[in-house]
Parts: structure tokens; C-alpha cells; sequence
């Protein structure tokens, strides 16, 4: 596996796609099509990407025998590494590819002299929690955030020392 830091528009565009992919595969179940569309357009377009990485955010593609396979994004913040995207494609799960994506993230936050890392999880995305649990993070409460248009994200806060 390699992962790839974001910096150019090719790879942006390629993280667009990967975000339509596994968002519809996988949200639309436990949010609903409508707050997908709406997710994707605010959060994961091109012109949405650039602006995060403009403040601050960093993009990892992931890539595997060529193919990239999936995408990760943090957010160095006071004294933690916030945790805002990891996404493997649905074909590539279970083959440990999580967990080197957090290994990577737990050495970053060690570089930067960060001692957490920090998420926030869908309370309905059970197998992404149990994911999470067993990689040695715990749930610190829950937030409840609007994100305009009626939706709202209804999120377990997680996060792991490092
Ligand atoms: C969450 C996600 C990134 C994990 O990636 P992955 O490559 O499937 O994870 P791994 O194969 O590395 O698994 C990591 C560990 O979690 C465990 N695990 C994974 N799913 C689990 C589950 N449902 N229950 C218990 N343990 C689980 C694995 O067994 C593994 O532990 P091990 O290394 O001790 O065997 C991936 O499944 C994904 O993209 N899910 C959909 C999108 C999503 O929800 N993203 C997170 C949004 S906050």
C-alpha cells in the first residue's frame, strides 16, 4: 500500500470519484440519498476539496497494485490530529488496509507533536465503530452538528492517544 499526499487537481479529481463511489455505496443506508447528494456537493466537490486544503486539511490518497483504492483527510488542530475522512473501497475492505491508514496517521501526529487523534463516527455505522474500538479508540461523547438544508450529522466522538 502507498499513500499519497493531495496537492494537484488530477488528484483531487480522483478523490471526487472515490468519494461518489463509497459515499453512494455505503451512506446511503444509514443517511439516506438526499443527505448523500448534499454531503458530496458541500463537502467533496473539487472546488469544496481545494477550499478545505486551503485551510489547513491534508489529503491522502491510498493506493494499492496501482489502483487507488481509497482516501484519508486530517485536520492538525490544537493539540490533535482530527481525523475528518478515511474511506476504503467496498472490494478492498477487511485486508488491513484500515489499519495501516491509522498507523500512518498515529506516526503524522507523532511528527507533529500531536498526541491525539480525533473522530467523529455516524452512531448508526456499527461496523466502522467496531473498527475504530478495536484500533484502540473510545468513544468521549456524542455531537449532534447541522449542516444546513435540514440535515443534521448524529455523530459519536472518538479518539485514540498516541
Ligand atoms: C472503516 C474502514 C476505513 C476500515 O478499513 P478496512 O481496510 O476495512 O479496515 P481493516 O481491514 O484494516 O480492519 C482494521 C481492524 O478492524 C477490524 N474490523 C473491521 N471491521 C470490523 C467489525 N465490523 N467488527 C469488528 N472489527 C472489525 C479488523 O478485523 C481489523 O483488526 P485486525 O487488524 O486486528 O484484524 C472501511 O471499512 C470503510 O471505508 N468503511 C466505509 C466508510 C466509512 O464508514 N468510513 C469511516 C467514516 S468515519
Amino acid at each position: 500500500m502507498f499513500i499519497e499526499k493531495v496537492s494537484g487537481e488530477d488528484q483531487i479529481e480522483i478523490i471526487v470519484d472515490l468519494a461518489h463511489e463509497i459515499w453512494n455505496e455505503h451512506f446511503i443506508a444509514i443517511i439516506g440519498k438526499a443527505q448523500v447528494d448534499y454531503m458530496l456537493e458541500r463537502f467533496q466537490s473539487k472546488k469544496a476539496i481545494v477550499e478545505q486544503i486551503g485551510n489547513g486539511f491534508l489529503y491522502y490518497l491510498i493506493k494499492s497494485n496501482d489502483d487507488y483504492i481509497g482516501y484519508m483527510a486530517v485536520l492538525p488542530k490544537e493539540n490533535k490530529l482530527f481525523l475528518s475522512k478515511l474511506y476504503i473501497a467496498s472490494a478492498e475492505r477487511g485486508k488491513g488496509y484500515g489499519r495501516e491508514a491509522i498507523d500512518f496517521l498515529e506516526k503524522l501526529a507523532f511528527e507533529k507533536g500531536l498526541k491525539i487523534i480525533s473522530l467523529t463516527v455516524n452512531k448508526n455505522n456499527s461496523a466502522t465503530i467496531e473498527m475504530y474500538k478495536k484500533l484502540g479508540f473510545e468513544t468521549q461523547g456524542s455531537i449532534v452538528q447541522n449542516i444546513g438544508n435540514g440535515f443534521e450529522m448524529d455523530d459519536y466522538k472518538m479518539q485514540k492517544n498516541v
